[in-house]
């Protein structure tokens, strides 16, 4: 039994499946042709993960589904709160569907995930956007159908925003967007606190699903198919430290690992902070598991990192990126995200950010202005500097990891990978794209039948971003 989580019920999902009955004859009464519902994401892979689930059980109720807003009788923003970003077009698209939305009533214009889940953001929908009909929080998304119905039926809005650790329901209906490639929630929420982040704010506490719930998905996951399956957590490396028995990441990954079928397993996302050497020699060791490491460090200057709250030290990251890279050499790709312009950071400060960024040699970064977030520690700290010479930052980074990304690439002409298959190239019409290993992408002329295959690719050229590469003949 896990503690201090709650799971969903049998019994309460059963209520959500008499709803979803309920709706299912609800559309059958009002529209004779298959009613679309449009759900747009916005974010991280948990959000695409949980709108998988929310698509999952609006097919069940009958909804077929469409990327045109206009086409659509229900239209649900699945929104993201990590940066000011990203609240912006949430605003702008919700926004924008008035007019559609006073022109046909019968529309249903839904809100939901991390943005909702902050009790400012609920008050100004509900205060200036008077034609959004359901706003729905993070902890309550299994019961969709319930809430949904309520909308459609009583001529009152729904906002259904419980502020809670978090719950676990299994067994909810998902439609993924993909038949190759996966997304696989391992366990949700976060107990971290960065000083800049949200997310422990709107997503609760961190809970670890059961593994055995994990193995069945993930079995019936490689028995239909899918062959690369990524595990999501904001802070996989603490996985299972609620579960009864204790359960550690790593070993997950083994149990994961000693499954038939040919399949890659991926992870994400990795602290520093948990990170343990058993973690790096499992990957090494698994032959199933990507040599692929993200793992962020945000900054490279322990006193930033400790303002942070981050956990550990500019020294203790390059330790277990060293052992890493020790143990996996060339196979090893490193990814990470990055926070420029945190709260009271100096360009000295800055300066180390930069060199750990020409130490790491990553294969790819994500970086970030930082964004003051609404309840979080960091908004109340001082900021002087200006968002112009933080933009100049950003840029010296970016520079950096074009040479770094240009150089590594070199380095891999004339090797062969075992890449994954995974849709249209960009360098030309019959180029397909490929992703190695180590996360690394390589285009190849060839028939669209190879899509959602692996296949042994030789490098030829390396360009700047991508590889162009051919198949190996034997
Ligand atoms: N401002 C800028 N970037 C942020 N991130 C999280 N919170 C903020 C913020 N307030 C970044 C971190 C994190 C990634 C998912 O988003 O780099 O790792
Ligand atoms: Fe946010 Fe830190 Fe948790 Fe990541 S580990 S979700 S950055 S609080």
């Amino acid at each position: 039994m896990a503690v201090n989580t709650r799971t969903v019920s049998a019994a309460e999902l059963d209520v959500q499946r008499e709803y979803t009955a309920k709706i299912s004859a609800l559309l059958n009464q009002r529209y004779t042709e298959k009613p679309l519902a449009c759900v747009v994401t916005y974010g991280c892979q948990q959000n695409v993960a949980d709108s998988e689930h929310i698509k999952g059980m609006l097919e069940e109720m009958g909804y077929g589904f469409t990327d045109d807003r206009q086409k659509a009788k229900l239209v649900i923003f699945n929104t993201c709160a990590v940066r000011e970003h990203a609240e912006d077009r949430v605003y702008g698209n919700v926004g924008a569907l008035k007019k559609y939305k006073l022109a046909n009533p019968d529309v249903i214009i839904a809100l939901c995930g991390c943005m909702m889940q902050q009790k400012h953001i609920a008050e100004r929908i509900r205060q200036s956007f008077p034609f959004v009909d359901l706003v729905f929080g993070t902890h309550v998304v299994h019961r969709l159908p319930e809430l949904l119905y309520t909308a459609m039926t009583r001529r009152k809005r729904v906002f259904e925003l419980p502020d809670i650790d978090g719950v676990i329901a299994e067994g909810i209906p998902v439609k993924r967007d993909n038949d190759r490639k996966a997304w696989l929630p391992i366990m949700y929420g976060c107990n971290n606190f960065c000083t800049y982040c949200v997310v422990p704010y709107v997503r609760g506490r961190e809970r670890s699903r059961q593994v055995s719930d994990i193995v069945e998905e993930f079995k019936q996951l490689v028995a239909d198919g899918y062959k690369e399956i990524t595990l999501l957590g904001q802070n996989v490396n603490s996985y299972g430290k609620n579960l009864e028995p204790k359960v550690t990441f790593s070993e997950l990954l083994r149990i994961l690992n000693a499954l038939e079928g040919d399949f890659r397993i991926r992870f994400m996302t990795s602290h520093p902070k948990d990170c343990t050497k058993e973690l790096i020699e499992t990957m090494a060791e698994c032959d199933k598991v990507a040599t692929h490491l993200h793992l962020p460090f945000q900054s490279g200057n322990d006193r930033v990192l400790a303002a942070m709250n981050r956990g550990y030290t500019r020294e203790k990251y390059l330790s277990l990126i060293n052992y890493a890279k020790e143990l996996m050499g060339d196979e090893l790709s490193i990814t990470s995200d990055i926070i420029v312009g945190f709260p009271g950071e100096t360009y000295e400060e800055f300066l180390d950010t930069l060199s750990l960024v020409n130490e790491v040699k990553a294969t790819g970064l994500f970086t970030f202005i930082y964004s003051p977030r609404v309840g979080t520690p960091a908004a109340e700290m001082d900021d002087p500097v200006s968002h112009e010479d933080k933009a100049k930052w950003l840029a010296e980074i970016l520079e950096a990891q074009e040479k770094i990304s240009a150089q590594q690439m070199k380095l891999h002409a004339g090797k062969t990978f075992k890449c994954f298959v995974f849709g249209k190239g960009k360098l030309g019409d019959n180029y397909l794209a490929a992703r190695t290993d180590g996360n690394l992408i390589i285009e190849f002329e060839g028939g669209e039948r190879l899509i959602g295959t692996f296949q042994n690719l030789k490098v030829i050229e390396p360009l700047t971003f991508v590889m162009k590469g051919e198949i190996e003949k034997l």
